[in-house]
């Protein structure tokens, strides 16, 4: 067969890393993201490189080290509003622009994070 992973058809490891130094140089800047986020990235990168590696269907690199993914469960210690889920959607969609991902396939993902994203929502109290 013909199937390739949409981790495959983006352009794999590189792209995935440039995808994420992107993200996370916007979130840092971001007025809403910044407080809750620490102050150094390193360890934050190296596990959303791990994750969207699998989530886009390369290999299992976040769950052979730190096991089931359970994101709702890891972010409950932070407060995720809905204008919070916003600007994590936002911050991803700047750095596709900027790394140039684009098309069907582009938007294919984008959806699918929209939707992690508002199922980490859990507080609803807008007042940041
Ligand atoms: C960890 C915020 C959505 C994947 C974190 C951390 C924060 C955070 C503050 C902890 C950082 C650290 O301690 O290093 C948010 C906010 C979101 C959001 C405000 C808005 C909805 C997402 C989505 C994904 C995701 C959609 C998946 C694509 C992860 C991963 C970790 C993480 C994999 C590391 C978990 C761990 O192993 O500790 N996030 N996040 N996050 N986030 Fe998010």
């Amino acid at each position: 067969a013909n199937e390739t992973t949409a981790y495959e058809q983006i352009g794999g490891a590189e792209t995935i890393s440039r995808l994420v130094h992107t993200f996370y140089a916007l979130v840092q800047r971001h007025p809403d993201l910044a407080p809750i986020f620490p102050e150094d990235l390193t360890e934050t990168k190296n596990k959303q490189y791990m994750f969207l590696t699998q989530f886009l269907g390369g290999p299992p690199l976040y769950s052979e080290r730190f096991g089931h993914p359970m994101l709702r469960a890891r972010h409950m210690p932070f407060p995720i509003t809905p204008k919070r889920a916003e600007a994590w959607l936002s911050c991803m969609n700047q750095a596709m622009d900027k790394i140039g991902l684009e098309g069907e396939l582009r938007n294919e993902i984008f959806s699918r994070l929209t939707l992690t994203a508002h199922h980490m929502v859990n507080q609803w109290d807008d007042a940041s």
